[in-house]
C-alpha cells in the first residue's frame, strides 16, 4: 500500500518537475538545437560515501587502490544541506563498500532529513547482516545488494568466500524487519555466471526481492583496466536464450524486476552483450550528479573526469554554470568512452513514444531508483 503511495507520488513528481524536460530531450534525439531549452536539473544524487572496500571482486579495481581521502560525516551533511536546495528526489550511498562507514545509519537518517528525499545504497552486502537492522532503523528506502552467481561462481568473481550466504543472510532480516522495503539483488552478468540466473531469479523471488543485471563495463574509471579474459560471452545463442529468458520472466513473474523490462531496454542488452554497441545520445547528465570521496563533483558520468570541486565552488553554482552545461551537451553527443551507466534511461528517453505506449499498459515501467 505504502509502495503504491510512494509510486503515486514519484510519478506525480515526475510529471510535474520534468515532463517537459524529458519530452524536449526526446524531440533533441531528432532535432539537437532544442537541446538548449532543456534545463539540467538533477533528480539524483549519487555519493561514494568511502573508496574503502571488503571484496576482491574480478570486474573492478577498488578494492586494489589504497585510498586517498574519505569525506567526514560533517562534509557529508554539508552536502546534503547544498542538495536539499536543488530539489532532489533521490540520494544515493555507493562507494566502494558504503556500510563499511560505521556512521552509515547517521549519514541515512540525516540524509533523510535534511534533503527530504529517498535514501537508497548500493552494497556488496557482507556487512549486510550487522547493519541491515541499523538501515531500517534509519528509514533507508531501497538496497541494491550485489551477488554475481550461485555460490561457488560468485566466490569466484567476487573473491571473497562465504559473500553470497553473508549478502542472502542481511537481505532475510531486511524482509523479516519490513516486507515493504524495496531489495533487489544486481548481478553483473558474465560468462560464468548467465547459464545460473534464471536459479538465481527463482531465489529472488522466494526471498520476495527483486533482481536485476548491470552489463559488464570498463569504461568507468574505477572499471578500467580489468582482466575481461574469460568474462565476455561469446556465444550468441547463449545470449539470446539470456534475453528471450528475461522477456518470458517479464511475462509470468513481473514482480522479480522492479520495473518491467521494455523491449527496448531488453534489446539493448541483447545488442550490447553480442559487442553491438547501440547509438544512444545519453541524457544521464540531465537526471544526475556524483560525488566523489574527494568532493569532486562529475555530472552523472564516472567516465568524464570530474567537472568542479565542492571546496572550490557550490553545488548549485557547478550545475548552473556554462561548463556543466556544455558537459552535458557533450555526453548527449555521446563524444565519451561510452559505458552501460543509466542505460535504461537513456534508452527510454531516446524511444519515448514506445516507452511511453509501454508505461501505460505497465505503470510499473516508471523507474525512480538508481
Ligand atoms: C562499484 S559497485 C559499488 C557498490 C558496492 N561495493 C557493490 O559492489 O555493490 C556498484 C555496482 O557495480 C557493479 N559492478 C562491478 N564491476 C562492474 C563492471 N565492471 N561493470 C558493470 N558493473 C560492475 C557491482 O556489482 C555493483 O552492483
Ligand atoms: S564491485 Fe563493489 S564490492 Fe566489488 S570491488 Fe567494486 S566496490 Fe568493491
Ligand atoms: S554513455 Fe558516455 S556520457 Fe553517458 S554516462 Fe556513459 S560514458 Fe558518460
Amino acid at each position: 500500500m505504502k509502495e503504491k503511495e510512494n509510486k503515486k507520488k514519484s510519478l506525480k513528481r515526475f510529471l510535474l518537475g520534468r515532463a517537459k524536460d524529458v519530452v524536449l530531450l526526446y524531440l533533441a534525439t531528432h532535432y539537437r538545437p532544442l537541446l538548449k531549452f532543456v534545463s539540467s536539473k538533477p533528480s539524483e544524487v549519487s555519493i561514494k560515501v568511502t573508496q574503502r572496500c571488503n571484496s576482491r571482486c574480478i570486474t573492478c579495481n577498488e578494492w586494489k587502490e589504497k585510498p586517498e581521502n574519505e569525506l567526514t560525516t560533517k562534509e557529508i551533511e554539508d552536502i546534503f544541506h547544498q542538495i536539499k536546495s536543488l530539489g532532489v528526489e533521490i540520494v544515493g550511498f555507493t562507494g566502494g563498500e558504503p556500510l563499511l562507514r560505521n556512521d552509515i545509519g547517521e549519514l541515512i537518517e540525516k540524509a533523510k532529513k535534511i534533503t527530504g528525499a529517498r535514501v537508497y545504497i548500493i552494497t556488496n552486502g557482507i556487512l549486510l547482516p550487522e547493519r541491515a537492522k541499523t538501515l531500517m532503523e534509519k528509514g533507508i528506502d531501497y538496497v541494491s545488494v550485489s551477488i554475481d552467481g550461485l555460490p561457488e561462481t560468485d566466490t569466484k568473481i567476487r573473491g571473497i568466500p562465504r559473500h553470497y550466504d553473508r549478502a542472502i543472510e542481511g537481505i532475510k532480516i531486511l524482509r523479516s524487519v519490513s516486507k515493504d522495503l524495496k531489495i533487489n539483488v544486481g548481478t553483473t552478468v558474465l560468462k560464468p555466471n548467465i547459464k545460473e540466473i534464471p536459479q538465481l531469479v527463482e531465489i529472488c523471488h522466494n526471498l520476495k526481492v527483486n533482481w536485476f543485471f548491470n552489463l559488464l563495463d570498463t569504461s568507468l574509471y574505477f572499471f578500467q583496466g580489468v582482466n575481461i579474459d574469460g568474462l565476455l560471452i561469446d556465444d550468441e545463442k547463449t545470449i539470446d536464450e539470456f534475453i528471450d529468458y528475461l522477456y518470458l520472466i517479464n511475462k509470468e513473474k513481473p514482480d522479480v524486476f522492479m520495473s518491467n523490462m521494455s523491449p527496448i531496454v531488453l534489446e539493448f542488452a541483447r545488442d550490447y552483450l553480442k559487442n553491438k554497441k547501440p547509438k544512444l545520445n545519453c541524457v544521464i547528465g540531465y537526471f544526475r550528479v556524483f560525488v566523489d570521496s574527494n568532493l569532486n563533483i562529475y555530472s552523472g558520468c564516472w567516465a568524464l573526469p570530474p567537472i568542479g570541486n565542492l571546496k572550490e565552488e557550490g553545488l548549485k553554482e557547478i550545475i548552473k554554470s556554462k561548463k556543466y552545461k556544455e558537459r552535458v551537451k557533450k555526453m548527449f553527443d555521446l563524444k565519451c568512452p561510452t559505458c552501460t551507466c543509466g542505460y535504461i534511461l537513456s534508452c527510454s528517453l531516446n524511444n519515448l513514444p514506445s516507452t511511453a505506449l509501454f508505461a501505460l499498459k505497465d505503470p510499473k515501467f516508471v523507474r525512480f531508483e538508481h
